[in-house]
């Protein structure tokens, strides 16, 4: 079936006009005012047209960091691919780059093929990864060759995580060597990993055991340290980093540091760090326990920094780091210590909704920096631009038909995640993608999947670093 989407206000990071749009398959065939359905050369029987008048057309939305398959924390994140796609595309997601977190004794290969194969022939988005390197003994160095020869040109490093994740200085200065050889982005989560168990045995000796002593466990010097260590690293290998979700003043500062002194860096920031403050993790009844996410939520300041940072452009990215765990049964299984609460909030499918409505509508961004942070910058800093993250001829007819009028609520009960909860219950939404595509085809409808599972395709990447 060939569309076509009919006067929609066209927004891309560096766009904006009303024009109508042609796909005659998976890519964007023709941009132009006025199309007439006699001139497209499709029978009218095998043409789907779309009125868009009154709304906004984007390109599809790239979420950057999120965690679909992950066992972590003693448990196993709750969504899978099926559930996530939904989560995605209701939420204008059209693209996913998937964090692969293997546990310190796997086989980085495996650990790439076990990844992929829970997101082959069943995800209804396109996929990507970004391959975690958890050790770096000589001995594996040749299978994230091969790990970034078959596509998955970015690597993860924890700083965090003592004794499941983090990797050690040697071999993240050896593998941050390797990583400028190969032209390999290395993306780090920035928190020192010893100083937080310290702090934390510190604190549950002291009986202080609840969720809100997660935040205090972590403060913002221990992340902005983390930072300085990553670009220090950067600055010796040369190789190019992306500080992922990057939450406060003190972190963003290193790094605009870092850039000063020529560090290739590039800054993330993610929805939950830009819409909750640490007021939430202290909540009663254990419900601060849904808020746990590391790094923590910060001081409500820190947002208004993050904003202003989007605003210039200093900042790059807006991802969610959707990692959903039940409340039920698996985040009380840190009743009686915080530091056994599974870390993460769930926000694939709210992501650019709440962009639009505490970013755009609250005027502390434009409509076209929303486009630029959750597509056309992953794109372009993963390699994955122009074929997407923009709108224009021989791109991938990844769009979504956006009904800025739309107003409700966040919920629970429209979100296709598998975790029990919202972390924004009954918070007043402003706008909603109406339609979305993939490569030619709607997947969503009105915040409801339409589409086909399994249509999502691996997209492999070069190294552009
Ligand atoms: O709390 C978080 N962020 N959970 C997911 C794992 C990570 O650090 O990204
Ligand atoms: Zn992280
Ligand atoms: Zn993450």
């Amino acid at each position: 079936m060939a569309l076509l989407i009919r006067g929609g206000r066209i927004v891309t990071a560096t766009d904006d006009y009303v024009a109508d749009i042609f796909c005659a398959a998976e890519t964007i065939t023709r941009i132009e005012e006025g199309l007439e359905t006699a001139d497209l050369g499709v029978n009218p029987e095998e043409l789907e047209i779309i009125d868009a008048s009154g709304r906004y057309v984007f390109p599809g939305f790239i979420d950057p960091h999120v965690h679909i398959h992950l066992p972590f924390m003693g448990t196993h994140a709750a969504d899978d691919y099926e559930s996530a796609s939904r989560a995605a595309l209701a939420g204008g997601t059209t693209t996913l780059i998937e964090m692969i977190c293997p546990g310190p004794n796997d086989e980085p290969w495996e650990a790439f093929e076990l990844w992929r194969s829970k997101a082959k022939g069943i995800s209804a988005v396109d996929f990507t990864f970004h391959m975690s390197v958890v050790r770096f003994e000589p001995e594996i160095r040749e299978q994230f060759s091969r790990i970034v020869a078959a596509g998955v040109p970015s690597f993860k490093v924890f700083l965090a995580y003592k004794g499941a994740l983090d990797l050690s200085d040697a071999d993240l200065f050896a593998a941050m060597k390797f990583a400028r050889e190969l032209g390999v982005i290395v993306t780090a989560h920035c928190e020192n990993a010893a100083v937080i168990d310290a702090m934390q045995q510190d604190l549950l000796a002291q009986g202080k055991t609840g969720p809100e002593w997660h935040g205090p466990s972590r403060p913002p010097v221990v992340e902005a340290s983390g930072v300085h260590h990553i670009c220090s690293f950067a600055a010796l290998t040369r190789a190019h980093v992306y500080t992922v979700h990057t939450s406060c003043e003190e972190a963003v500062r290193e790094a605009l540091a870092a850039r000063q002194r020529g560090v290739d860096v590039w800054i993330e920031a993610v929805a939950p760090h830009l819409v909750l403050d640490e007021s939430y993790p202290s909540r009663g009844e254990f419900e601060g326990a849904k808020y746990v996410m590391s790094p923590p939520l910060r001081a409500r300041k820190n947002q208004e920094i993050l904003w202003n940072r989007l605003s210039t452009r200093a900042i790059s990215t807006i991802g969610t780091d959707h990692a959903p765990f039940r409340f039920a049964d698996q985040k009380t299984m840190g009743r009686d210590a915080f530091t056994k609460i599974p870390n993460g909030i769930p926000t694939l499918q709210e992501r650019i909704d709440l962009v639009h409505t505490y970013g755009v509508n609250a005027g502390q961004i434009s409509l076209q920096t929303m486009v630029d942070a959750c597509s056309a910058q992953p794109a372009q800093i993963f390699g994955l631009y122009p074929r997407k993250g923009t709108i224009q001829l021989g791109s991938d007819a990844d769009l979504v038909v956006y009904d800025p009028a739309y107003r409700g609520v966040f919920s629970q009960g429209t979100s296709h995640s598998r975790a029990d909860y919202s972390a924004y219950e009954g918070w007043e939404r402003i706008g909603r993608p109406a339609i979305v595509t993939v490569r030619g085809e709607i997947q969503a409808f009105d915040g409801e999947f339409v589409g086909t599972m399994g249509r999502g395709v691996f997209l492999e990447r070069e190294p552009t670093h």
